[in-house]
């Protein structure tokens, strides 16, 4: 089934796979693409997947998310996304642009800002983002936001992409408003779970209108928020404890998904956790060389990054490992079975993430209709030409992803790639691939 093609809406997909969001430092200091970027999304292209999901670019013209990543929140970024996506466009390749807003999840900045610390509620949480405290928005700040996404939307259109996705997911903005631990807020925009979703609402028709009703449009949402992995050190503590523990069960992320389909949100994109980088979203190792990299990279924007940095380093791997490194471990195809229950429960495409890279997990995947569609990035990354290795009817490359997670954090601070030593036969081989991933001329 992998080979069949399939259409959402008015865009046809000549296979079953997608290029799942890979962000990296792709963009100038302004939120620019370069042309790196356009390199990075065509050599995909060429090796035939059907479409790509871009990194989540951000409405937020404030928020970098982070240094060097896209931008889409001013006019001035549509054209060179377009000439990028022109370029993609040329292998029958599908371009999705997704958007979303980081919130307070904001892991990083050029200088600490009180933007950077926006929810929809007051608190603490330790892991992510790294300002102090978290403050809740006004409901004017609500108000821009969702302006932001609606006009960010609209730049997307202009682009000439085939589509667009919001990230409702990852522990962002949007999910901050959905998940019971993150929102207690007492006005309309929280308490109920009509209420939690509001602010998600509220967006969705305002991209709507500046779409249009024929632009294709996605959202991708966690099936299980998972708060507690890998540990949950977030405050205040919420009860029912459940709900601190667990944040949004299946139950009310499908109750979630049946509101978007009334909205008329053309496909869902499932994968899950409340937080990037999360074992229920990216599962494999924890990659606590990269965790200490990346925290001692921004320890001087706070307080609370300092004392994460001074605690990463000081606390012994293995003690660490067995606090934070709790619930990491590889799993196939991680949220194919909570895909299924979203098929069941909605009548749209379903695009199932996480854990897929062997040929026949991903045809029983789709023959078992527990997804339409199977989207990747660790793998991907690995071995760019996946596609052509399926075509010749192998499961799995020579060499695969051994999801050893380290390009999840690594890539923040330096050029996409793959960072995996087992996968490369000397350190030059792999520096070499890395910097052919990021040329910036055309290959
Ligand atoms: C380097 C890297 C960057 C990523 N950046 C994004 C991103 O910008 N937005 C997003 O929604 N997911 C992002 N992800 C998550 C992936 O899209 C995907 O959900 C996750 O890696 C699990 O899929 P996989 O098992 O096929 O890798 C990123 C993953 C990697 C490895």
């Amino acid at each position: 089934m992998i080979f069949e093609p399939f259409t959402i809406k008015n865009v046809t997909l000549k296979n079953r796979i997608l290029r799942s969001s890979i962000g990296g430092r792709t963009s100038y200091y302004d939120g620019t693409v370069t042309s790196a970027w356009k390199n990075f999304e065509k050599r995909f292209a060429e090796n035939d997947v059907a479409g790509i999901i871009s990194a989540t670019i951000t409405v937020h013209d404030r928020r970098w998310s982070p240094l060097e990543y896209p931008k889409i929140s001013n006019d001035k970024f549509i054209k060179p996304l377009r000439e990028g996506i022109q370029a993609v466009q040329k292998f029958d390749c599908k371009y999705i642009i997704q958007i979303g807003d980081a919130g307070y999840q904001t892991q990083t900045s050029l200088f600490s800002q009180e933007t950077d610390t926006k929810s929809a509620s007051s608190g603490f949480d330790f892991l992510f983002g790294y300002r102090n405290h978290i403050i809740e928005m006004s409901v004017e700040e609500i108000e821009q936001t969702i302006h932001n996404f609606a006009e960010a939307a609209r730049r997307v259109r202009e682009t000439g992409c085939d589509g667009l996705e919001i990230t409702a997911s990852k522990g962002y903005i949007i999910h901050q408003f959905l998940n019971p631990v993150s929102n207690r807020r007492t006005d309309e925009y929280g308490g109920s779970i009509e209420k939690r979703f509001r602010f998600l609402q509220e967006i969705v028709k305002a991209v709507r209108q500046s779409i249009g009703s024929d632009f294709l449009f996605g959202i991708r949402l966690s099936a299980l928020d998972y708060n507690y992995l890998p540990v949950n050190l977030r405050l205040p503590v919420v009860f029912p404890i459940q709900h601190y523990l667990m944040g949004n069960g299946l139950e009310e992320n499908i109750f979630y998904a049946k509101e978007l389909e009334k909205l008329g949100v053309d496909y869902l994109h499932i994968s899950g956790g409340f937080g990037f980088i999360n074992p229920k979203e990216n599962p494999g190792d924890f990659p606590i060389d990269e965790l200490r990299m990346f925290a001692n990279s921004n320890r001087h924007l706070s307080l609370k990054a300092n004392i994460r940095a001074i605690l990463l380093n000081a606390i012994p791997k293995p003690i660490l490992n067995s606090i934070l490194g709790r619930g990491w471990k590889f799993v196939p195809g991680v949220n194919a079975e909570h895909a299924r229950k979203f098929k069941e429960a909605v009548n749209i495409p379903i695009i199932a993430n996480g854990g897929f890279q062997q040929r026949e997990l991903i045809e029983a995947t789709l023959r078992e209709q527990k997804c339409d569609l199977v989207s990747m990035a660790r793998p991907l990354l690995a071995n760019p030409d996946l596609l052509k290795v399926f075509k010749e009817g192998k499961n799995e490359p020579e060499k695969p992803c051994t999801f050893c997670n380290r390009c999840t954090v690594r890539t923040v601070n330096f050029p996409l790639g793959c960072y995996e030593p087992l996968r490369f036969s000397s350190q030059d081989e792999m520096e070499a691939e890395i910097l052919r991933w990021s040329a910036t001329t055309d290959a």
